[in-house]
Formats: C-alpha cells, sequence, structure tokens
C-alpha cells in the first residue's frame, strides 16, 4: 500500500474523454441572465429515468414538484406529500439529471410554521437530495422564509397566483388574478419575491395580461404555467406532456405524446404473447447440452433440444 496511485477498476480513458465533454449544468446566474435574452424550460420529473431524459432534452431546469402527490403518488390534492417522499425523489432525479438545474419543491407544512424550519428544510434539499434549488408557493406572506433561504445560500424560486396548495382558501383550482384588485395583489407579490431575493418566480393560472405586467416589472424570470406566451420561460408536468395522466387535463397543458396508449398497447400484447406461448421464444431462453439433461433422466429434453437458445 501507498505506491503507485492506480487507475481504479474499470477506468476506461475512452469515457475520461466523454465526461471531458459533458454538458456543464444551468446554473442560477445563467437563469437570472437569460431574461430578456432566451425563453427558458422547465419540466417537471419524479425519478432517474424522466429526470435522464428530460436532461437529454436539453430543458433548462428540472421541477421535482409537490405535484409528485397526485401524479406519481395517486393523492387527490398535493397536501399529502411529505419532505421524506419529496427528499427520496428529489434525490434519483438528481442522480440522473446532469446538466439541468434540479429545483425541490418545498411540500405543504414544511415552510409555512417557522422560518426556522423553512430554513432547515430548504437545506435539506441541497444537502440529502443534491438540488440546486427549492420552490415555494406564496408571495408577501413567505417573504420572511425566502430572505433566510437566501441567506443561508439557498436559491429559492417563488411560485404564485394558482398555487395547488392553497386549494382549501381558494375553493378549488381556480384561475387567480382576475379582477383588478386581485390582480394588483399578484403584482405586490412577484415585485416581493423579487426583492427578497428570489431567482426566478412560477406564475400558475394566471390572465395572460397580468402574466405579462409582471412579467415586465420584474427583473428576474417568469415561469408560466397557464400564463400565456409573454412570461420568460415555461414549465409543464412531465405526465401531462407525455399522456400519462389522465384523471383531469388542464386547459393550458398541450399535450406531446399519448405514452398511456403506447403503453397499455405494448401490455397487452405482452399478456397475449405470454397467454399463447409465443413469448419467451428461443432468442429470450438459455440452452443446455443434451447430454447434460440426460444425465439427468431426460427432464427438460424437448425444450433444450428444440430450443435454439443462448447458452
Ligand atoms: O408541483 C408542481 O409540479 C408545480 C408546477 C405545476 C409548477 O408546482
Amino acid at each position: 500500500m501507498g505506491g503507485e496511485r492506480s487507475l481504479p477498476s474499470g477506468y476506461n480513458p475512452i469515457e475520461r474523454g466523454n465526461i471531458m465533454n459533458m454538458k456543464k449544468r444551468v446554473t442560477v446566474p445563467e437563469v437570472i441572465a437569460a431574461k430578456g435574452k432566451r425563453k427558458l424550460t422547465m419540466m417537471t420529473a419524479y425519478d432517474y429515468p424522466m429526470a435522464l431524459l428530460v436532461d437529454q432534452s436539453d430543458i433548462d431546469m428540472i421541477l421535482v414538484g409537490d405535484s409528485l402527490a397526485m401524479v406519481v403518488l395517486g393523492h387527490e390534492d398535493t397536501l399529502s406529500v411529505g419532505m421524506e417522499e419529496m427528499l427520496h425523489h428529489t434525490l434519483a432525479v438528481s442522480r440522473g439529471a446532469k446538466r439541468a438545474l434540479v429545483v425541490g419543491d418545498m411540500p405543504f407544512m414544511s415552510y409555512q410554521a417557522s422560518i426556522e424550519q423553512a430554513v432547515l428544510n430548504a437545506g435539506r434539499f441541497l444537502k440529502e437530495a443534491r438540488a440546486q434549488a427549492v420552490k415555494l408557493e406564496g408571495g408577501v406572506r413567505v417573504v420572511p422564509q425566502i430572505k433566510a433561504m437566501v441567506e443561508a445560500q439557498i436559491p429559492v424560486q417563488g411560485h404564485i397566483g394558482l398555487t395547488p396548495q392553497s386549494l382549501a382558501q381558494f375553493g378549488g383550482f381556480k384561475v387567480q388574478g382576475k379582477t383588478a384588485e386581485a390582480a394588483k395583489v399578484l403584482i405586490e407579490d412577484a415585485q416581493a419575491l423579487a426583492d427578497a431575493g428570489c431567482f426566478s418566480i412560477v406564475l400558475e393560472g394566471i390572465p395572460t395580461p397580468i402574466a405579462t405586467m409582471i412579467t415586465e416589472a420584474v427583473p428576474i424570470p417568469t415561469i408560466g404555467i397557464g400564463a400565456g406566451p409573454h412570461c420568460d420561460g415555461q414549465v409543464l408536468v412531465i405526465h401531462d406532456v407525455l399522456g400519462l395522466f389522465d384523471r383531469f387535463t388542464p386547459r393550458f397543458v398541450k399535450r406531446y405524446a399519448q405514452l398511456g396508449t403506447l403503453i397499455k398497447e405494448a401490455l397487452t400484447q405482452y399478456r397475449e404473447e405470454v397467454e399463447n406461448g409465443s413469448f419467451p421464444g428461443p432468442e429470450h431462453t438459455f440452452s443446455m447440452d443434451d447430454e447434460e439433461v440426460a444425465k439427468l433422466g431426460g427432464a427438460g429434453r424437448k425444450k433444450s433440444s428444440t430450443a435454439k437458445a443462448r447458452k
């Protein structure tokens, strides 16, 4: 021991080249600098394989949204998901996302009760789940929490408008800011989030003219979902985009694929092939020398000698 340093086993210089060619991760300052220059893209993901696919699509940010509760865990709304579940899924996403900036969504009651609890929980997303930022819902009322997080060097994305954690308060999933009075509150909220140090703000379910006014008023990027085309970027829930969740589809969703249908077709074909014996075929099975089978008294001989299987 203690002699020359050897290369780790499995080290492959060609792969090292690949590592050096790897794309650089999108950073918080880059997101802020994109305002007015190029449109930003954000998509949700909740596990490693989807994170890989989103990352490989060069989408700027991956949001591990608390929509996890509904589209992955089957809850009625987003209120039931907790810190441990969010951290578990965020860590899986972080393992897959090498380029996209990963934003962990703070679940209901992880930041409302106290500033201290809010900072500690936000810190867990960076420290334990390896996210680069957190998101939380609310305007002026969560400014003290946001200031404390930013002070603790935790980048924060705000979220106002139709914030699903306020479902009980709103009396349902309803577009917000439809009167001049309500719109003024949203504009003040957005300004307060920017002043508190947020690096961007999600605008959800608000009329296009209000989203446009907010986008023009704040110096940080706005990321719209149901907030019209003039936001600085857009975000959608991946299960909506890919046709994997059909309990309801909000008006603002565009479905880019019908994977649910494709998956059902594939699974039906699998079931039928197992039932009619056409799967597994010879190419999916392993053979054994006939003499060896004979030593066992012939059991399995028929299968072994008929199948042109892989040894
Ligand atoms: O939880 C989520 O997916 C979200 C997006 C809809 C912005 O908050």
